[in-house]
């Protein structure tokens, strides 16, 4: 019996070289809207102390409680596969002393995320996130450019049917006094809150209950007492300059009083772009203001905010919107060759070939010779460089171009100066 065939393990994708074209559009796109908004590149390691998200994404929370993958290794380190890109990126603004460089400091980045979700279409247990984060600013006006970043990246991909989100969940001030009216609102109706998970949130973190996404909920959710209606001065002074600057950027928005979104971090702005009449598992992206973030991580009290997008979410809807994809369309030549001797004056051309610049793959040996240049076509070669006994005589090659099929016979030099140049 053979033995049985690996699959990738759930809720993974292999990313096969068809869809490459995709991905390369996305960072290329997503790499030069960051440079026109003036943030730089960060990358943070694959895993972190599983603390670092114990600590500042809450401990009450599905990403904690449900989707980590959590290990200790072999020196008895205890860590987790990030799951999301936010507080390694605050631990590694505090390791560099970045708090030490003008404020604020703009970055972004790009990566694989790991989340033990139960997997369905847009949602897996490794996914990509882009994301960005704006850290050492508190004024509004980077709450919109942040929002703003997302809206052009998304418009530049294609993708312009969306619609934002927009909530604010006040601060240390207004929340307690909020989550006390909520938690009231909950206990006088808790014979509804049918299930487990729900009735100890209503003990443990009660914000988290408009976050539920059961059918049985969603009424009591509708008439719950909404956080943009009990905002103190400050709050309500940086949630209307955010709505003002939106205005005058001509954004339009939806205040949605039940986004209080997955993390504890999270304070004042939070947003959500989803695709026009969809649920929960298409939100292209979300984000928010984490203004104690910082300070809870061992800093000092400094404000942030970012967002990320979900890559194979935004990649499903590129492909929807039929935005088109370019090729890459260089010259790529196939050396075939009819003979041994031949076969190695082709390796030797291939290799000076690639020294000059030019891409060259070639022909599998033992083949015919329209064998050889049927897998030109298969792996959208432009040229074939063919050489045979004859042209091993007299130091030619037949240079044949696939798309038009014509060919002819060229030195050298002419054919280095032909392919070089394309
Ligand atoms: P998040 O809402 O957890 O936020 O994730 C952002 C986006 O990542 C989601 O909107 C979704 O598109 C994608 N995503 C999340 N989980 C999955 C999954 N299992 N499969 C596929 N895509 C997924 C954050 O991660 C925050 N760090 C965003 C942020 C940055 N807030 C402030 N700065």
């Amino acid at each position: 019996m053979s033995p049985k065939l690996f699959q990738a393990p759930r809720g993974t994708n292999d990313i096969l070289p068809e869809k490459q074209g995709y991905w390369r559009f996305f960072e290329a796109t997503a790499r030069d809207i960051a440079a026109r908004f003036g943030y730089e590149r960060i990358d943070t390691p694959t895993f972190e102390d599983a603390s670092l998200f114990v600590r500042s994404v809450g401990e009450v929370t599905d990403i904690v409680e449900k989707e980590t993958y959590t290990f200790e290794d072999r020196g008895g380190n205890l860590l987790t596969l990030r799951p999301e890109g936010t507080p390694p990126v605050g631990r590694a603004y505090l390791q560099h002393g970045m708090h030490n460089q003008p404020q604020p400091v703009r970055l972004y980045y790009l990566g694989d995320f790991f989340r033990y979700d139960r997997p369905q279409a847009g949602r897996y247990r490794q996914f990509h996130q882009f994301g960005v984060e704006v850290i050492g600013e508190a004024a509004a006006s980077v709450d919109s450019e942040v929002i703003e970043f997302a809206l052009l990246l998304l418009e530049s991909l294609g993708v312009s049917e969306v619609t934002l989100l927009l909530n604010s969940i006040g601060d240390s001030h207004c929340r307690p006094a909020y989550i006390d009216r909520l938690q009231a609102y909950y206990g006088s109706r808790s014979d509804e809150l049918v299930h487990d998970d729900c009735r100890r949130r209503l003990e443990t973190n009660p914000l988290r209950l408009l976050d539920c996404k059961t059918d049985v909920c969603q009424p009591l959710i509708a008439a719950a007492p909404g956080s943009v209606d009990n905002l103190c001065d400050s709050c309500a002074q940086h949630w209307d300059a955010l709505l003002g600057d939106l205005g005058a950027l001509g954004r339009s928005y939806e205040i949605d009083k039940r986004l209080v979104r997955g993390m504890d971090y999270y304070s004042r702005t939070v947003f959500e772009i989803v695709p026009p009449d969809e649920g929960q598992q298409s939100t292209l992206g979300g984000g928010g203001r984490y203004d104690g973030l910082i300070e809870l991580l061992g800093g000092r009290p400094t404000p942030g905010i970012g967002f990320a997008m979900g890559m194979e979410r935004v990649m499903a809807a590129i492909q929807e919107s039929g935005t088109p994809i370019a090729e890459d369309v260089g010259t790529k030549v196939v050396v075939a060759h009819l003979g041994d001797e031949s076969r190695s004056a082709g390796m030797l051309l291939a290799s000076e070939l690639r020294r000059g610049g030019v891409a060259v793959v070639p022909a599998p040996a033992g083949r015919s010779l329209k064998s050889q240049l049927r897998y030109a076509s298969s792996i959208r070669a432009t040229h074939a460089v063919i050489i045979g006994d004859r042209e091993l005589e007299k130091g030619t090659v037949v240079l044949r171009d696939l798309a038009g099929s014509e060919q002819r016979e060229v030195g050298r030099d002419e054919l280095r100066a032909l392919l070089e140049g394309h």
